[in-house]
């Protein structure tokens, strides 16, 4: 979604504006723009596309000053135009404004303002929220009311930044809802805000983050915060240790690459300090719920979107497994309108890697409202849902994920979830230490595993996808834990390669999608060794009977399964509910290939936000 970054200080703020925005191009956009102020006034620039349309354009046409703001904007309201791009201007033209979010009711607001005589160049909600500022710092003279009382008049979730001619030496940001986080970072004699820390890791790692309805004045000096309603408040000071080479791109060509590439290396953080092997324990001390709350538990709703959804699959079948608690799996974005009875002694599981999800927000502040506690299994360090999570933020430590399409998040999140159902059973006493040992043997086991798939799987990967990478539709089958991991497979595809691609349990295919199988239909079929081997290896025949070119995903050494599929890829055996673990990593390797030969823009896929902040 949108991206926003601001800066004040001694430096160039076009440099490090347009750098901030450089680091969030992962976040997805369509155009771009900066207002810089300084000795020539307040200059706009703007561009649609790719900021180094922007970048070209400044170097024809340069702006400098040690104040400034930049926006990339992913359309909601209006097409992809320069005029649409922000900032945008108030009607004096002297304030200008970035935004990130939906102004729910900017019609009905526009309306007020056409009629009070304002005329708008653009189709954009943000273009309202500047005019209203415009208003208001007429009627006040300070910025600060000024965007205090055009908050005030807005329905949505948005963050927001100001700038005015008249107060050169201050900007203002204001956060409503969850639409997009804002972080500040403390410089000395400079202050910086984003949407996201990667932007401004290069200059500080002293961050403030701003809550629901905080509005900051920010100067060179630093930050001072009150709430909408005007009541100072103290938000601390939060030091992140996050090495800006780990955002970086380094030796791969492409960020998802790297990020499968670093799999191995995640899946041992997310086992940090938090598993005891000889005394066979797991220890969550992220975790603020006790051992009598833990026990009380009686439902878990786990609540997410996209590929942590397909997590939240997999995390009912540990959780109901070794837990013995009843799972019921939602997508975040229906879960609030289905009015859910929760019951008093539910828990609310949001799994995010962004943690900025709004759907998945939304769950969260629904069980809230319901008293119930959540927790959220999340990469995004200081994001809103680990804020927010009463019931602490179960961390994944899985370090930046850039790529749009999420791949060491997922698996990240697979080994979270494990180690959170191993430790609700030991808090609940449905595992002994002796039960418990083998699984944390397994976990540890893990990443050299992921290693060897990444290795032995990568080179038939490139042979399929050199001859599969035409195809326009895919079928992806396997059965109980591995059922998510065909739902996984087929987003992979499709989000970056375009190919249409469908995850069913395999047991359903002879239901309808059945019909769709022709010679022309690789159908790539998920069969480890596991309770239902026999069975996946029915529906391959299934597949086979009605000309459909098979590509299995077994366990090393299945000659039975190598004799019956036209293409096998195997990997190393672990517990069941770990082998998921390992079987998506070939679909992950498999999409990344076929898209790159398809041409595609694999870590910024069209139409697609690394971070989705409005419904
Ligand atoms: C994953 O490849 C997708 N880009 C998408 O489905 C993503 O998983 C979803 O939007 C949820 O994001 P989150 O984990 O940041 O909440």
């Amino acid at each position: 979604m949108c991206g926003i970054v601001g800066y004040i200080g001694q430096r160039n703020a076009t440099d490090v504006v347009v750098g901030g925005l450089q680091r969030l191009e992962y976040r997805g956009y369509d155009s771009a723009g900066i207002a810089i102020l300084g000795a020539e006034g307040l200059q706009l620039r703007r561009s649609v596309g790719k900021l180094a349309n922007l970048i070209t354009r400044l170097a024809s046409e340069p702006a400098a000053g040690s104040v400034g703001m930049g926006h990339t904007r992913w359309a909601t309201h209006g097409g992809v135009t320069e005029i649409n791009a922000h900032p945008h201007r108030d009607a004096s033209g002297e304030i200008v404004v970035i935004q990130n979010g939906i102004v729910e009711n900017y019609l009905e607001l526009k309306g007020r303002l056409m009629e009070a005589g304002h005329t708008f160049l653009s189709q954009t909600d943000t273009e309202v929220i500047a005019h209203l500022v415009g208003v208001y710092f007429q009627q006040t003279g300070s910025l600060e009311t000024a965007v205090r009382h055009a908050m005030a008049d807005l329905r949505g979730g948005n963050a927001v930044v100001a700038l005015c001619i008249h107060a050169p030496d201050t900007l203002v940001a204001a956060r409503l809802g969850n639409a997009g986080g804002v972080v500040i970072g403390l410089g000395e004699d400079e202050t910086f805000i984003a949407s996201d820390i990667p932007a401004i890791l290069d200059y500080t790692r002293d961050l403030i983050f701003l809550e629901d309805r905080d509005l900051a004045v920010i100067t060179r000096e630093g930050a001072r915060i009150t709430r909408l309603d005007g009541t100072p408040v103290t938000r601390p000071i939060t030091n992140i240790s996050w090495d800006p080479v780990a955002a970086a791109k380094g030796d791969f060509k492409h960020f998802m690459q790297k990020e499968i590439a670093e799999q191995p290396r995640a899946l041992t953080d997310v086992l940090r300090g938090r598993i005891d092997q000889e005394a066979g324990q797991v220890f969550l001390d992220d975790l603020k719920l006790d051992t009598n709350a833990l026990r009380r538990i009686d439902r878990i709703y786990a609540t997410a979107c996209g590929t942590a959804w397909h997590a939240g699959l997999m995390a009912k079948f540990m959780i109901e497994h070794f837990a013995r608690v009843r799972v019921e799996v939602d997508y975040a974005s229906e879960f609030r309108y289905r009015e859910p009875v929760l019951g008093a002694d539910a828990l609310l599981l949001a799994i995010t890697q962004s943690g900025e999800t709004v759907d998945t927000l939304a769950a969260m502040e629904e069980a809230r409202t319901q008293g119930v506690p959540s927790i959220a299994l999340v990469n995004a360090i200081g994001s809103q849902a680990a804020r927010v999570a009463d019931g602490g933020p179960l961390y994944l430590h899985a370090g930046p994920e850039i790529g749009v399409a999420s791949t060491k998040a997922f698996t990240s999140m697979l080994a979270a979830s494990y180690l959170f159902a191993l430790y609700l059973g030991q808090a609940r006493g449905t595992l002994t230490p002796n039960q418990i040992r083998p699984h944390l043997q397994a976990l540890i086991e893990l990443p050299g595993k992921v290693a060897q798939v990444l290795e032995s799987a990568a080179p038939i990967c490139v042979q399929l996808a050199d001859r599969f990478h035409h195809a326009t539709n895919a079928l992806f089958l396997g059965r109980q834990a591995n059922y998510p991991i065909a739902l996984e497979g087929a987003l992979k595809l499709k989000e970056i390669s375009y190919i249409h691609a469908e995850g069913y349990p395999a047991g359903e295919m002879k239901h309808g999608p059945v019909a769709l199988i022709d010679e022309h239909m690789p159908v790539i079929c998920i069969a480890p060794r596991d309770g239902i081997y026999e069975k996946m290896l029915s529906n391959i025949e299934q597949v086979k009977a009605r000309g459909g070119e098979v590509i299995a995903i077994g366990s090393q050494g299945d000659d039975l399964l190598a004799a019956k599929a036209s293409h096998v890829i195997t990997v190393p055996s672990t517990l069941p509910l770990l082998q998921p673990i390992l079987t998506v990593i070939p679909l992950q390797l498999l999409a990344y290939e076929v898209a790159v030969r398809r041409g595609c823009d694999v870590d910024q896929p069209r139409n697609l936000a690394k971070s989705v902040t409005v419904e």
